[in-house]
């Protein structure tokens, strides 16, 4: 084992360690010479063999040797790892003053905000909030409300029929009897809620709809009582005065009964496609509680008197946006719906 061994280990090691160029590379080579069974190790571990004067110079030497040898190991790692870090924080450089993306944040759907705000100026004057099951039964729909089966008025609601033998109630005026069955007047509420008719679409008709109910009932009520709340509730709903008109009309549970027409917003009143060309909105049937409808909900017609109305929620949304086509409300079209 002679020294000059250690000078030629000395000079691989170095050529070897700058070649490197990953700390796995490193370790290798580490093992290689200075591990447990490295070729700088074995030459310490035979110096035993040696007589005692080599052993001690070429003892030292070996020892230095490994010490130098550690120390650029040690080196070498440093500038790999440096090297990483750096690489990594190019690759995963961030600008912290950059100007944010701001996530564009839901609202709600016109219907909502006019459903919302029906419910908000009813609840002002007195009136609860009542909802029913949109699945409902013949008797509620139709029999409850004085329309009897095979009568010609049961035409003007085309039913969708289920299988399990309910219908899809075709007005929210069933709640009506439901309600009064259960709560004695005197009695406010609306009932905002979706309906269903076997009905072709055009520009304001759809067959999946929502109405709002109204029903007020109490000693000595008139159409006059009527025709305050109405109208103060136009006034709050669409923020202005606005022209609405009672016609003569027919509905089986209302004695008398009449549409509310009201001047058309979109147009004016000067005639759209909204209100057909005739500058008015039909927006509600309405009336007097029919004798027969307080029979069924179990009040004695005598004792009670009573008006009931139903909306069309879309009809009233579209006036107060001016909306001039139904089918929008239901498109999913975010050039629509982003501008409420
Ligand atoms: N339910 C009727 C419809 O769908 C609307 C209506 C008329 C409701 C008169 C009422 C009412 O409560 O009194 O066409």
């Amino acid at each position: 084992m002679a020294e000059i061994n250690l000078k030629t280990l000395k000079i691989r090691v170095e050529k070897e360690i700058e070649k490197v160029k990953s700390l796995e590379e490193l370790n290798e080579i580490f093992n290689k010479y200075l591990g447990k069974k490295g070729e700088l190790t074995l030459v310490l571990h035979s110096l035993e063999k040696l007589p005692k004067a080599k052993r001690i110079q070429i003892g030292r030497s070996a020892n230095e040797l490994k010490i130098f040898l550690r120390a650029e190991f040690e080196k070498k790692s440093k500038e790999i790892k440096e090297e990483i870090h750096k690489a990594l924080e190019e690759k995963e450089w961030l600008d912290i003053t950059a100007p944010g993306k701001r996530p564009s944040v839901g609202h709600l759907h016109p219907l909502t905000l006019a459903k919302r705000k029906i419910e908000e100026i009813f609840q002002s004057m007195g009136f609860s909030v009542v909802e029913g099951p949109s699945m409902e039964k013949e008797w509620y729909n139709f029999d409850a409300l004085n329309i009897p089966k095979d009568h010609p008025a049961r035409d003007a609601w085309d039913t969708f029929y289920l299988k399990n033998g309910l219908i899809l109630r075709t007005h929210t005026t069933p709640v009506d009897v439901r309600y009064m069955e259960k709560n004695n007047p005197p009695l406010r509420i609306i009932i905002p809620g979706a309906c269903f008719r076997h009905e072709a679409t055009d520009a304001s008709h759809e067959s999946d709809f929502y109405q709002v109910d109204g029903l007020m009932v109490d000693k000595k009520i008139s159409v006059a009582n009527f025709k305050a709340i109405v109208g103060e509730f136009f006034k709050r709903f669409f923020e202005k005065d606005v022209k609405f008109r009672l016609k003569p009309d027919f509905f089986p549970f209302t004695e008398p009964s009449f549409d509310i027409g009201i001047s058309c917003l979109v147009c004016g009143g000067k005639g759209c496609s909204a209100c057909k060309n005739s500058g008015w909105m039909e927006v509600a049937g309405a009336g007097m509680v029919h004798p027969n409808v307080f029979k069924n909900s179990k009040l004695i017609p005598r004792d009670w008197q009573g008006w009931a109305f139903g909306f069309g929620l879309e009809r009233l949304t579209m006036l107060k946006y001016k909306i001039n086509d139904i089918r929008l409300l239901r498109s999913g079209d975010l050039r629509f719906l982003n501008q409420f």
